[in-house]
């Protein structure tokens, strides 16, 4: 934990009613300009036209900001959305979600986990054994914020990952929202895949797994996407999860491993080994 001088700058952008882009950075005084800036550049670079683009900035004051080392990151190769599924299950029960459960997020996410089913705003809470959600509202969800890479290890990643062939700005932010989520205290791991029909790539990650990511997680042009936090429900503290997740500020100064693709067996024998040597 540390004391800063730093800001958070917030993008959301939106046709109608209807968001379409968010993105978000921590950065010191001098870089604040350059960021909005950035940002808007972002939001409207598509050339797609935007109603409303909003920028916040809002100062982190003497707030304590938290630094982390990311997790670990590996592709698992599966030869199609329901290999990648079944795959995704046993990594999220080797970091102790019960196979009920994963099923249940499995189902609420394909169908669209928001009460009117649609896509939710935010992502799921759920009970890591029953799979019972535990979201305080069952349409928008909970949204992790305040966020980044700190500026070494933000150049540091992007050259890894783009070694990799994973270029896409998704692959970065969603591994810098999983190593937040998977310090959240009471959280025990996390299911994702995007609601953007063009992309199907999705992941599992949690402190004991890292993020495992695969690059079918979904159908080509699927327009249904979510998450879901599972999390220990004997252990939770629903108020200070949603404080960290949602308020408490994490700067990732350290990157984790990134590795090549690896069939799934591999993974698993290697994960196994590392549990035996705890
Ligand atoms: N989906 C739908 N609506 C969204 C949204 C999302 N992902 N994010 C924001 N909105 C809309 C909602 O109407 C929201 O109102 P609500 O709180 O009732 O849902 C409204 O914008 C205000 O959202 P808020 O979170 O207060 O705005 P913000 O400006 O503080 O932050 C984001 C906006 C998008 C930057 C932030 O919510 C976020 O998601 N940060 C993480 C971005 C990221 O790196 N994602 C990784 C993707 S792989
Ligand atoms: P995305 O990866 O941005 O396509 O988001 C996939 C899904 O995750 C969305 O449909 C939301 O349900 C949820 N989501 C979006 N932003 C956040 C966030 N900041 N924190 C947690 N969940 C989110």
């Amino acid at each position: 934990m540390a004391h800063t001088d730093l800001y958070s700058i917030r993008m959301r952008a939106a046709i109608g009613e209807r968001h379409v882009s968010g993105a978000e950075r921590i950065v010191s005084k001098e870089n604040v300009e350059r960021t909005m800036n950035e940002l808007v550049e972002r939001a409207v670079r598509k050339g797609c036209p935007r109603d409303q683009v909003i920028v916040t900035v809002e100062s982190l004051g003497d707030a304590l900001v938290q630094r982390l080392t990311a997790l670990d990151m590996i592709t698992l190769a599966a030869p199609d959305m329901h290999a990648a599924r079944s795959i995704a299950k046993r990594v999220l029960q080797i970091a102790g979600v019960s196979g009920q459960a994963v099923e249940v997020a499995i189902a609420h996410i394909s169908k669209g986990a928001a009460l009117s089913g649609g896509n939710m705003r935010g992502a799921m809470i759920m009970d890591a054994k029953s799979g019972d959600r535990l979201e305080p509202d069952r349409e928008r969800g909970v949204r992790a914020s305040r966020f980044d890479w700190g500026d070494e290890a933000g150049e540091e990643i992007s050259l890894r990952l783009a070694a990799l062939g994973l270029t896409h700005f998704r692959t970065r932010e969603a591994l810098a929202l999983a190593t937040k989520a998977a310090h959240g205290p009471g959280i025990v791991a996390e299911l994702c895949w995007s609601d953007d029909p063009d992309y199907t790539a999705g992941y599992v990650a949690s402190l004991h797994t890292g993020y495992v990511r695969f690059p079918f997680l979904k159908q080509l042009g699927d327009a249904k996407g979510g998450r879901a936090f599972f999390v220990h429900r004997d252990l939770l503290d629903r108020d200070v999860l949603l404080r960290y997740l949602q308020q408490e500020a994490v700067l990732i100064t350290k990157i984790g491993e990134c590795r090549a693709a690896m069939m799934p067996e591999t993974y698993f024998s290697l994960i196994k080994n590392v549990c035996e040597g705890d």
